[in-house]
């Protein structure tokens, strides 16, 4: 596995692979990788000739008071677990590098930055949508993967890919949970004990909401209600959201139609949580 952190290096790589026609799948990630993340390895390893990964915790997606500086960062075991996944490359590039002396130009995916995530942290979509728009013009994928647990950020990357026709298919893999239905994610690291049990309440909520319109249920004000009662039940939980949207214009929806979403961002302790559901009718 060639692990590479310049740029210049790994255009030279790609080139070369499509000289030969080899397909590339990639994987963008900030490590700190999980079952989650290898889920997304796995599925671009079975459908294309050369996989590529990336780990960089981008800054541009941080506000302020979030916690760039103290996101875990566990490049070695990263390393290890990919290239026990078969992974051809992994693209791990300096910070320096990728903004360079006079980097001024944004990605605003208009009205999308403002729903949902973006209330409460206002800047993150545009530091996402620039640094994948970078990854993807340095790595040339024919696929790239998301996970369906950053439900907003991969209708973000959809719609900048489709404005902006990038030359990609872009693929969504299911959320991986633990086998209490905790959605995998890096940030679950901050969590006590006592806290993963608490977090919890999230999934508690989202299948709560997914019986209801499974009983026919579709009036999302009294879902949300029943979905807010569940979080209230967990002390150390703070709603941050909770809204039922249609999946292209995140708008919320009087009543949910099947392929609805019903995303939640919930603080347990000082760890912001984010997890949603395809509502599907049965
Ligand atoms: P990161 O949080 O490291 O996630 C990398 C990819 O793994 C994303 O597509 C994310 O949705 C997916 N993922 C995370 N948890 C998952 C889970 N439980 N099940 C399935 N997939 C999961 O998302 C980012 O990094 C960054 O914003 C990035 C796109 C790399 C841009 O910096």
């Amino acid at each position: 596995m060639h692990i590479i952190t310049s740029i210049r290096d790994i255009q030279g790589h790609i080139k070369k692979l499509k000289e030969n026609h080899a397909t590339i799948g990639f994987v963008p990630t900030m490590g700190a990788l999980h079952e989650g993340h290898l889920s997304l390895v796995r599925e671009a390893k079975r459908k294309n000739d050369t996989v590529v990964v990336s780990i960089f915790v981008n800054a541009l997606q941080f506000g302020e008071n979030e916690d760039f500086s103290h996101y875990p960062r566990t490049f070695e075991n990263d390393c290890k677990l990919l290239s026990q996944e078969g992974v051809d490359m992994v693209f791990h590039p300096d910070a320096a590098k990728m903004y360079s002396k006079g980097f001024c130009t944004s990605v605003i995916p208009g009205h999308l930055e403002n729903a949902l995530c973006g209330k409460s942290r206002p800047g993150h979509f545009r530091g996402v949508a620039v640094v994948v728009l970078k990854l993807f013009n340095i790595v040339k994928p024919d696929i790239a993967y998301f996970g369906q647990k950053d439900f907003q950020q991969t209708v973000i990357i959809k719609r900048v890919v489709s404005d902006l026709n990038v030359d990609v298919i872009i693929k969504i893999l299911p959320t991986m949970r633990d086998q209490n239905g905790l959605a995998l994610s890096s940030r679950n690291a901050y969590l006590s004990e006592v806290e993963k049990k608490d977090a919890l309440c999230l999934y508690k909520a989202l299948t709560k909401a997914q019986s209801m319109v499974q009983a026919g249920i579709q009036n999302t004000e009294n879902i949300v209600q029943e979905m807010e009662k569940i979080i209230h039940t967990t002390k150390s939980a703070t709603i941050d959201y909770i809204s039922i949207v249609s999946p292209e214009t995140l708008e919320e929806v009087p009543m949910a139609h099947s392929g609805d979403v019903a995303a939640l961002a919930v603080r347990i302790g000082k760890t912001r949580l984010i997890d949603n559901v395809i509502l599907l009718f049965s």
